[in-house]
């Protein structure tokens, strides 16, 4: 089943195009990959995804859903959640206060019941608890759970950000170059991690990336973009055997 979509979809800033008539189509439960060099476009269709910016064109669907003009907080309600390129977590908060801020989107309880701290309320909150607890024991953050982020050695934070998108209860995760600044061991960990996110908490995985050896090993697709177009899209070894592919990274 076809959990995304993207049809057509265009964005310039002053000359630059951007992103240029990508259509790409996403299935549930898989683990898709886009490459391309620097400037190809790559965290530009996220932004427009995660709806950051406007698209100039196109269309975005989700779980058969146009998405392409709502409101970025009704975008992680309806189930996408991200990272971003450089982290973007409250420094001077603790692991946990960073997680829990992540299921803000799935606060169901209203200002009226906040007020008079109902058995209601009270539940939730042991709900939201709950939920980032099981996510600080996949992730392995328990030794960090009370420590400020900001004192945290990059890779964790790396890591803590990945929990606080998850926090939210995604179906659909948008991970902008997870392994970047990771050493050799942290990436082989996230390798792990992003197919268990798959694999146990049944969400779909969309990864911008640039180390080939982590896009090998975890991607059902991969799709090549070079000055914001589509090269190629295919399996792991037919796009990084496919020649258009090699010539936009060799710059040729
Ligand atoms: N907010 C912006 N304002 C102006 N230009 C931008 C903006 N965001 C991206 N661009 C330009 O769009 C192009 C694609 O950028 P980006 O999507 O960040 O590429 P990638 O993530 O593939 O490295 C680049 O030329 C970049 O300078
Ligand atoms: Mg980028």
């Amino acid at each position: 089943m076809t959990l995304f979509e993207v049809r057509n979809l265009g964005r310039s800033f002053g000359g630059i195009q951007a992103v240029r008539d990508v259509s790409l189509s996403v299935a549930e439960g898989e683990i898709f990959s886009i490459i391309g060099p620097n400037g190809a476009g790559k965290t530009t269709l996220f932004n427009l995804v995660s709806r950051l910016y406007d698209a100039d064109s196109g269309q975005i669907v989700f779980a058969g859903r146009d998405i392409t003009r709502l409101a970025p907080h009704r975008v992680v309600e309806l189930g996408i959640a991200r990272t971003f390129q450089n982290i973007e977590l409250f420094e001077n908060s603790s692991v946990l206060h960073n997680l829990l801020v992540g299921r803000h989107c799935r606060a169901s309880t209203g200002f009226l019941s906040e007020l008079l701290f109902t058995q209601a309320n009270r539940r939730v909150e042991i709900e939201h608890r709950e939920k980032v607890e099981g996510i600080i024991e996949l992730l392995d953050l328990q030794a960090h759970r009370n420590a400020p982020v900001g004192g945290l050695a990059y890779g964790i934070r790396k890591v803590v950000e990945l929990g606080r998108a998850l926090a939210a209860e995604p179906r659909l995760i948008l991970l902008d170059e997870p392994s970047s600044g990771l050493n050799a061991e942290e990436t082989e960990d996230l390798a792990f991690w992003i197919q268990d996110i798959r694999d146990d908490l049944g969400i779909t995985v969309m990864m911008i990336e640039h180390d080939m050896g982590l896009v090998n090993m975890v991607s059902n697709r991969v799709l090549a973009l070079d000055r914001g177009q589509v090269l190629a899209v295919g399996k792991p070894a037919e796009i990084m055997e496919n020649p258009r592919v090699i010539n936009a990274y060799l710059g040729g």
